[in-house]
């Protein structure tokens, strides 16, 4: 085994959209491994769009990503060194490693490591589908928006690693799923693989009319619950559209993670529409988490949930991978391989 580790830090904070310079590649020597802990050798990464948030010091639901240290991230790997009792050699495991090839971690802190079974499941599965990414469709669709069968729901960012999982699962509770992605491509593959009824793709609609027209023709019942992962214009078109006491999850609004004003051009709407909307972050929720892995892992393991991956290869690939997924160059969850 080597005896280097080599992490990615964040170096400096961005002033608006991010660029490589904000982060470093260093290498530093493998910890020694005390009791109770373990040496997890990382398989893969997590990227994910909160990591935008992370790395301001403005105000927000988690503190910054401190300066000249690893970045924060979940990955999965395996068990390659132990003094823990509880892990063995060749566990694969969950955790929260960050942007790094080797996490030493005290495993006697409860939650911190998770085995997880890949005979069914796919171990990089454990990072969207069944994992965090998958939760937090499972959390605003059920928890929320809670589709009675024969309505209406709208997903943004439809083919990603939340919304994918969101219209599937709509779909299994007899509601019609409705995405909205970036492009051609991605909207065949919400409809031809992951089962959505219908997607529209926003980037050929230039106003809040055009998209809203679209929508009004793909939900010719109105929208009954909107899950929302964008925000700006996008918003603004599902509520012109949206029914009475319909509910919209607030999850995520990356139109904005820049800086990047979005303001909401009909406040009134859910006042006449008496709109149900509500925000959440799915580690608040951690009490709905093995409810939610358990369909979340059945409807994988059965095939019948579907999901995407795009995959950079190597730890030193992670920041222009990262930079892509705030683009919307990514197809699916966004990974790093790194073995
Ligand atoms: N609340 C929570 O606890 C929680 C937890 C996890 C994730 N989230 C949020 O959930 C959302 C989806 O996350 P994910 O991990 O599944 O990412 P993802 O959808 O796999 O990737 C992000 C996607 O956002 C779309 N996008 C980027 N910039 C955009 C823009 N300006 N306008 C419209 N679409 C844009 C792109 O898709 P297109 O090419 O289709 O535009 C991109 O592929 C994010 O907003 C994230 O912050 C929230």
């Amino acid at each position: 085994m080597t005896q280097t580790n080599r992490q990615i830090q964040l170096a400096s904070r961005p002033a608006g959209e991010p660029s490589a310079e904000n982060f470093k590649l260093v290498e530093t020597p493998l910890p020694e491994v005390a009791d109770g802990q373990v040496l997890v050798r990382n398989h893969y990464l997590s990227l994910d769009p909160y990591m935008r948030g992370r790395m301001s010091e403005s105000k927000s639901y988690a503190d910054p990503q401190p300066l000249n240290q690893v970045m924060i991230g979940g990955t999965v790997g395996e068990v390659v060194v132990s003094k823990n009792s509880h892990f063995a050699v060749g566990d694969k495991v969950v955790g929260m490693g960050g942007w790094q090839e080797y996490q030493l971690v005290d495993a006697n802190q409860r939650g911190v490591l998770q085995k997880v079974d890949t005979t069914h499941v796919p171990l990089s599965a454990y990072l969207g589908a069944v994992g965090m990414p998958g939760v937090t469709g499972w959390y605003g669709l059920v928890k929320i928006i809670n589709p009675q069968a024969g309505e209406t729901v709208v997903v943004s960012a439809a083919s990603g690693a939340v919304g994918g999982a969101v219209g599937q699962l709509a779909k299994v509770r007899g509601a019609r799923a409705v995405g909205l992605a970036g492009g051609a491509e991605k909207c065949r593959y919400v409809v031809e693989e992951l089962g959505f009824d219908a997607c529209i793709d926003y980037k050929q609609h230039k106003d809040v009319k055009s998209l809203a027209a679209a929508l009004k023709a793909e939900c010719p019942k109105g929208i009954d619950g909107y899950f929302e992962n964008v925000g700006g214009m996008i918003l603004d078109a599902v509520m012109l559209r949206a029914n009475a006491f319909s509910r919209v999850a607030m999850c995520g609004m990356i139109a904005g993670y820049n800086g990047e004003p979005i303001p909401l051009a009909a406040p009134q709407l859910i006042l006449i529409n008496r709109m149900k909307i509500e925000g959440f972050i799915v580690s608040e929720h951690m009490d709905v988490w093995p409810e939610a892995l358990k369909e979340l892992g059945t409807l994988v393991a059965t095939g019948k949930l579907k999901f995407r991956e795009s995959v950079a290869e190597g730890l030193a690939s992670a920041p222009d991978a990262f930079l892509g997924l705030l683009k919307g160059r990514n197809f699916g969850k966004q990974l790093v391989k790194l073995i």
